[in-house]
């Protein structure tokens, strides 16, 4: 009899298990992400919540000591299969850098929303082993790291990414203008990713040595955030993640009989600047601002659209629409991670079109959030049925469901156990 989508998801979840943490994807990704393990731990902890705290964990042991919560933690007996790997960044020689050896950039901040709902799993074993007060006093210095040092100078309420790696969405058109600026990295760059997936569904050449070049910039300044800074944007997504996660942290703050009001108080302050200054007007949508022209950048992208997670979000009905219209469901059955009826949109490559599983899952939790059952209910199918049919892959063409990039990836079977799961409860 064939298995279950969740017993094929949990064997996935398995294979990709090291044994303190989950790999994205054996080939692709050999090493642990940051905003993957995050999402993995939301799917682990229906599973076992005492893997879930310890996904999470392992991340938490590669913190700086200046807070920040790196991107990548490396393993270093799979250095030379992904590129950049230790021997570039080279975190060890760094004074600030955690004991763990790491790439020095950073991702969008879901830990607090997924350390919370870990431990929402299993309060009593969260309560048991310490996990919510250890995990609250370390993600109260990641968030203070964002307000301090990646503050924007726009608007201070918001933190601005330094590079596309960081916003998850890297070949996203919303970097393009800014990428545009940037010169091209001389080094010869390796790239075992492509032996993973097809050329046409991942970021080229050219977007690379573009990549590489500011990663050498701001590993030459030794990954400090001070001067001048030739890439800064304010990304929707990562700032909307920010105020779900200070939402979170107050929650455990109350959970630990302390005084959640300061979270909250941030919380709003984040909601307040998406609306006063990521908001366009005329694309009906958030979208991210790019702090070295002071330009609102002009694309319909998923990352617009995330802030629906947000209780209470201004232009909520509005980017309802924008969702449901010809850029997003209105031609395709999930959400693109880029507008549908746009010029540069590709159906198969990253982030330039596919359907990636955690955004239409944050999408799908803000619809039921809503009460938007209907809208809801067209996303439900991609994690109940679509994803096991087509291996779990990495994304999907939007219009179909074609699998795309690499399979067996963890965040998508850890998302589809967790839609499978809910589903079943409610
Ligand atoms: N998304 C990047 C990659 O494709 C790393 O974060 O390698």
């Amino acid at each position: 009899m064939a298995s279950s989508p969740v017993d094929a998801a949990r064997a996935i979840l398995e294979t990709n298990w090291t044994g303190g943490h989950t790999v994205p994807a054996t080939g692709l990704y050999p090493h642990q992400w940051s905003w993957d393990s995050a999402f993995i731990a939301i799917g682990l902890r229906r599973l076992d919540p005492v893997r879930a705290r310890t996904e999470l964990g392992s991340l938490f042991a590669a913190q700086w000591s200046d807070g920040r919560l790196p991107q990548i933690v490396y393993d270093p007996s799979r250095d030379d299969d992904y590129a950049p790997g230790d021997a570039f960044w080279r975190s060890r020689e760094l004074p600030e850098a955690g004991p763990l050896p790491s790439s020095g950039l950073i991702q969008p901040p879901n830990h607090a929303w997924a350390a919370w709902l870990v431990h929402e799993a299993d309060p009593v074993g969260s309560e048991a082993s310490g996990f919510l007060a250890s995990a609250y006093s370390l993600l109260v210095r990641w968030h203070d790291y964002l307000a301090e040092r990646r503050r924007s100078r726009r608007d201070r309420r918001l933190v601005v990414i330094r590079h596309p790696w960081e916003a998850g969405t890297d070949n996203s058109p919303l970097w393009d203008a800014a990428l545009a600026r940037i010169p091209a990295s001389s080094t010869s760059i390796p790239r075992p990713d492509l032996d993973h997936a097809g050329l046409g569904e991942r970021p080229g050449a050219r977007e690379y040595a573009k990549y590489y070049w500011l990663a050498e910039r701001y590993r030459a300044g030794g990954c400090r955030d001070g001067g001048d800074r030739p890439f800064a944007l304010a990304c929707p997504q990562f700032n909307a993640l920010l105020a779900v996660s200070e939402l979170a942290l107050a929650r455990m703050a109350e959970e630990l009989g302390r005084d959640g009001s300061e979270h909250r108080r941030r919380g709003r302050e984040i909601a307040e600047a998406l609306d006063e200054t990521l908001w366009h007007e005329e694309l009906g949508i958030f979208t991210a601002r790019d702090e070295v022209d002071d330009e609102l950048v002009p694309r319909r992208t998923v990352n617009g659209l995330i802030p629906l997670l947000l209780p209470g979000i201004s232009h909520a009905e509005r980017l309802t629409d924008t969702l449901a219209g010809p850029a997003f469901l209105g031609s395709c059955r999930f959400v693109p991670s880029s507008d549908a009826s746009a010029p540069e949109f590709d159906p198969a490559l990253y982030w330039r079109g596919p359907a990636w599983f955690n955004t239409n899952w944050m999408l799908l939790r803000a619809l039921w959030g809503a009460g938007c059952e209907d809208l809801a209910e067209r996303l439900v199918p991609l994690f109940t049925e679509v994803a096991a049919e087509v291996g779990f892959p990495e994304y999907v063409d939007p219009r179909d469901g074609t699998p795309r990039g690499t399979r067996s990836f963890s965040w998508t079977a850890a998302l589809a156990v967790d839609v499978i799961m809910e589903r079943a409860a409610r």
